[in-house]
């Protein structure tokens, strides 16, 4: 069992022992981003003071040393995920992820009359691309209905599937609701349609342990800033054979093989293919730190602590009788709810006022509100160093938020 108060000592932001308004900070928004443990600030630092220089660029020892590196951390995050070295591509986080995979492959093979699968519950990374290739194609946007939660299920994917739909793009574990979409058979039948499955990663990646063999996924994208790690550093998983097939987005250095004056140009193979310019070498090697991080404390038993803090959170939330929780039964460690008649950027206002950081508005999830039937709510969202006295300050603050904002209005 995890013991947030002990990690706690690994963290600069809990040690340092930072306020908000005046009061320790109460840290909620671990769906946004998260803090870092000195083991990842310390490995960013130690590439800037004793080992600093360029990738792949260079015939001097320093130079193979952030070579290794580099491959170092591409087969720890491949086995982080069940994936295999060459199908780690490093990017700049979830959305250069999804917008490689959609400009790269969907632009390239989509044609007009195909179909896009999305769903309403897609963050803004996975709806835009898929917006703007549709524009470029002339393939076509649908959306997988819901269930009355807020679920994707097996059973409305099937029923959305016709003989046009060409990918589905889904996200693991939606940011708003924190619904575990089950990927495994959604990809079971896609790929029964011959339909490529891209996941957005981002939510479930950092909390939940990832097989991509397992779920049998062809792209998978997520961010290192939202798993412990540097902020600018992001992976796509590919199938290798897919993404052989698939264009790089970005063009220049360290990605081709050859160029002449007449424009033939040949790309390295997959995933230095699509790492053109210099990449993000402080990122990648704080990311490793991450990984290595969440693997000694364990994915398993991160999980189970954000459970147990989300069934605490629904009851305490619940017991105050001023909140309306719009998922109360999603698997992932995010409550996302409002304070009965306050508007949640007020509410998230007045839990400022008591050092307590909630994420409220859309959560870049614009399209789900509808669905929702608000314009807005307020998200806590949890991860390994959350403790249940942060979610009794958040229940105590909505309480009086409620009776503050009342009299105020
Ligand atoms: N994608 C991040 C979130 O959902 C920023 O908050």
């Amino acid at each position: 069992m995890i013991d947030p108060y002990k990690i706690r000592n690994d963290f600069p932001m809990y040690r340092n022992q930072v306020k908000m308004q005046g009061h320790p900070l109460i840290w909620l928004d671990n769906a946004s981003t998260t803090f870092k443990p000195d083991s990842v600030l310390e490995a960013v630092s130690r590439y800037y003071q004793f080992e600093t220089a360029n990738s792949h660029r260079g015939d001097y020892d320093l130079c193979y040393q952030i070579d290794e590196e580099i491959l170092k951390t591409r087969k720890a995050v491949a086995s982080f995920i069940g994936a295999e070295t060459q199908e780690i591509v490093f990017t700049a986080g979830t959305t250069s992820s999804l917008n490689l995979v959609a400009f790269g492959y969907g632009a390239k093979y989509l044609k007009a009359g195909d179909e896009i699968l999305l769903t309403q519950a897609e963050h803004a990374s996975n709806v835009l691309p898929w917006f703007k290739v549709a524009e470029m194609t002339g393939a076509k946007i649908s959306y997988v209905p819901l269930n009355q939660d807020g679920r994707l299920t097996v059973a409305n994917l099937e029923k959305s599937i016709n003989e046009h739909t060409k990918i589905l793009a889904v996200a693991h574990v939606t940011n708003v609701l924190g619904y575990v979409a089950p990927i495994k058979e959604l990809t079971k039948v896609a790929h029964a349609h011959n339909i490529i499955v891209v996941v957005d990663g981002a939510q479930s990646v950092p909390h939940i342990p990832t097989d991509v063999k397992d779920l049998d996924c062809d792209f998978l994208a997520f961010s290192g800033h939202k798993m412990l790690g540097p902020t600018g550093i992001g992976v796509l998983y590919g199938k290798f054979e897919l993404l052989k097939r698939t264009d790089p987005f970005m063009t220049g250095g360290g990605m081709n093989a050859k160029f002449d004056m007449c424009g033939d140009v040949s790309y390295l193979e997959p995933p230095l293919k699509f790492e053109a310019g210099t990449q993000n070498i402080e990122g990648i090697i704080g990311l490793r730190a991450a990984i290595e991080y969440l693997n000694a404390v364990g994915l398993k038993e991160i999980n189970a602590h954000e459970m147990m803090l989300k069934k605490y959170a629904v009851e305490r939330l619940s017991m105050t009788g001023n909140a309306t929780i719009y998922n109360p039964n999603s698997e992932a460690g995010i409550i996302t709810f409002n304070i009965n008649d306050v508007f949640a950027q007020d509410g998230a206002t007045f839990l400022n006022s008591r050092g307590i950081a909630c994420r409220s508005g859309n959560h870049c999830a614009k399209i789900l509100l509808d669905f929702l039937k608000t314009s807005a709510t307020i998200r806590a969202s949890f991860y390994l160093y959350t403790t249940k006295e942060d979610i009794d300050a958040l229940a105590d603050a909505v309480v009086h938020g409620k009776e503050f904002l009342d009299a105020y209005f």
